[in-house]
């Protein structure tokens, strides 16, 4: 990705994404292997709000998996927050995911059972964050997400649009470098998607919060600063979208 296409006054922030030449492939039994991601660089500076887009199968949550450290590359680089992954060894990978990633999934992925406030509170359990403390921040967060009231309800209680919100305060948690949201819209109606998109707004404007928003949807990725097109496992296509700072 070349520096032309940074969002303007983002130039002096450091890289949180570095991405060089990644390529994924996938065995399935030799003499088969499936090349799903071919040569990816991809830069995301801090405070970006950017989006990837693509048809279904070219490679957007493979590709999510890498940045979220959920899956390691084939090839290529790849320095997250300033911390080469190469060198990471792989009990210290989910560490690293659960300071430095908050993820935010189309199916929500609450803990059955459990009540909102202690599916936020359970990344800082992760963190050995003290009992007291992460309470603190975890009402502060649903506060943050206009659920206080519902703070004492299951999922089975709330509704999408209510389990997304508790998801994206969960998300924040360890206050990551990184909210990585994988079709985040996609199992919800428009209004309520609006309210989401709202809500991933406000955590970039107010909180300063680096956002990779993987969609399908071209409207809401034209609100975002950045729109990554990915095809058959390539980035073909990166636009700035000019008018961002004229507020969304
Ligand atoms: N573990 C795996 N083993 C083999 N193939 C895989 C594996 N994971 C993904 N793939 C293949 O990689 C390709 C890309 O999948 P991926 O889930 O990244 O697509 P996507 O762009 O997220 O699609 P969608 O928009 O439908 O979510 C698909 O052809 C998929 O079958
Ligand atoms: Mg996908």
């Amino acid at each position: 990705m070349n520096n032309e296409n940074l969002t303007p006054g983002s130039e002096s922030q450091p890289l949180i994404i570095d991405m060089k030449g990644i390529v994924k492939r996938f065995y399935i039994g030799q003499p088969n292997e499936l090349e799903i991601l071919r040569g990816i660089d991809l830069s995301v500076r801090k405070g970006e709000f950017v989006s990837i887009v693509g048809a279904s199968g070219s490679g957007k949550s493979t590709l999510m998996n890498i940045i979220g450290a959920l899956d390691r590359p084939t090839e290529g680089t790849y320095v997250l927050d300033g911390v080469p992954m190469d060198d990471v060894p792989d009990d210290l990978l989910s560490d690293i995911r659960n300071c430095k990633i908050g993820f935010v999934f189309q199916t929500f992925n609450l803990i059955p059972r459990t009540s909102a406030l202690k599916n936020v509170e359970l990344p800082m359990l992760y963190a050995n964050m003290p009992l007291g403390k992460r309470t603190a921040r975890a009402k502060m967060l649903l506060d943050l997400v206009e659920m206080t009231e519902r703070m004492g309800h299951q999922p089975s209680e709330l509704s999408g649009g209510q389990k997304q919100r508790v998801a994206i305060a969960r998300a924040m948690a360890n206050d990551p470098a990184i909210i990585l949201a994988d079709e985040p819209t996609g199992a919800l109606d428009t209004a309520t998607g609006r309210l989401v998109m709202d809500l991933f707004h406000t955590l970039h404007r107010e909180q300063g919060k680096t956002i990779v928003l993987i969609t399908h949807n071209p409207e809401l990725a034209a609100e975002t600063e950045r729109v990554i097109t990915l095809s058959d496992g390539r980035v073909i296509g990166c636009e700035r979208r000019e008018a961002f700072h004229a507020g969304v």
